[in-house]
């Protein structure tokens, strides 16, 4: 199965390509990219990125923080390893970026050298959040200085601050005031985390941030994902993949990339038609929202089942409540 395709889009890509395209004069809004889990906002971040680079010129920056991290100082030197990657052709532009990741660097190798100074990570000037800031200041700094431009995407960014339980107003207030100071940036924050967003947006003024939610793929460029994937017209084929299976599939699960993606490999890993794999992955998906949405599960049995036979009505016809 072809892994790196890139279907369709074109109407979000135009518009995400003028938002990240920092145009010189200072301006105000940060972008935040919501959406759903697995509807592609990554990817689509990526693509855009790529064509700017390509096509404008510009330094892009994309910050990937959706992993699992075990400590918050994990999650930064991470962060210096991304920036480092992709500003190697820029090593003398960003002198002072690479000095103050340095001292991060040292600084938490002797925070885990002795046991003793384990403490000091407690102290205010050790929240790593600062660590980040200092980073994408001397990060813009740099930029400004050798008059460069930049778009730069922090994916997942909650997945850090869940360490400390911290706000994320002050790095907004932060990535707010850089971007009003200085017109060669764009940052863009991406996340599928509803509470993060109402965070960020209840904290934000109105003015200071731009919203852009990333929704289903066209029909169309749905169909031509599945078919893609199903390498129709060449080599692999799911058994009885027919054009009208092809499109009821479509017409049941809608323009959800990542769902596209599950269904061909549960077919093609098991042999089974597109719809006994569409089936499968339903009742599956229904048992992993269960589990979620029980979060204090019912000792009794009997109220076990008959909560689970009302969510099984809910999710297949409309019920009566
Ligand atoms: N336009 C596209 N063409 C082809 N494949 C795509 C497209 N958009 C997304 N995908 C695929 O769909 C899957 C999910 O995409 P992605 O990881 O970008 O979603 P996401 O919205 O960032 O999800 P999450 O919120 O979980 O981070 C990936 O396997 C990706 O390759
Ligand atoms: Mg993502």
């Amino acid at each position: 199965m072809p892994n790196k395709v890139f279907i369709g889009r074109e109407h979000e890509v135009s518009i995400l390509e003028k938002a990240f395209n920092p145009t010189g004069v200072p301006s105000r809004s940060i972008l935040f990219i919501a959406g759903p889990s697995g509807i592609g906002k990554t990817t689509t971040t990526i693509h855009v990125l790529e064509k700017l680079r390509r096509n404008n010129g510009i330094l892009t920056i994309y910050l990937g923080l959706g992993k699992p991290y075990s400590s918050p100082n994990e999650a930064i030197l991470d962060t210096i390893k991304q920036f480092k990657q992709q500003t190697k052709n820029y090593e003398k532009t960003f002198q002072t970026l690479y000095n103050v990741m340095d001292k991060i660097i040292n600084r938490i190798k002797s925070i885990q050298v002795s046991g003793l100074t384990i403490q000091l990570a407690n102290s205010s000037r050790e929240n790593p959040l600062i660590s980040f800031q200092d980073l994408i200041s001397s990060f813009v700094e740099s930029l400004e200085n050798a008059d460069l431009k930049a778009a730069i995407v922090i994916d997942e960014l909650q997945n850090v601050l869940r360490f400390g339980d911290w706000s994320p107003w002050g790095l907004m207030k932060l990535l707010m005031s850089l971007q009003e100071d200085y017109g060669n940036i764009q940052f863009v924050l991406v996340s599928s985390d509803y509470r993060f967003r109402a965070n960020i947006i209840s904290d934000t003024p109105a003015e200071y941030i731009d919203t852009f939610y990333l929704g289903e793929m066209l029909r169309n460029d749905a169909l031509k994902l599945l078919e893609t994937l199903l390498g129709i017209g060449s080599g692999e084929r799911v058994k009885n993949a027919t054009k009208d299976e092809i499109s009821e599939v479509i017409d049941r699960i809608g323009g959800n990339p990542s769902l596209i993606y599950r269904l061909v490999n549960h077919s093609l890993k098991y042999n089974s038609s597109l719809l006994e794999s569409l089936n499968y992955i339903r009742n599956h998906l229904y048992e992993d929202s269960l589990r979620k949405i029980l979060v204090v599960k019912s000792k009794s049995k009997g109220s076990w089942y008959s909560v689970k036979n009302v969510l099984k009505k809910l999710c297949t016809q409309p019920v009566d409540i």
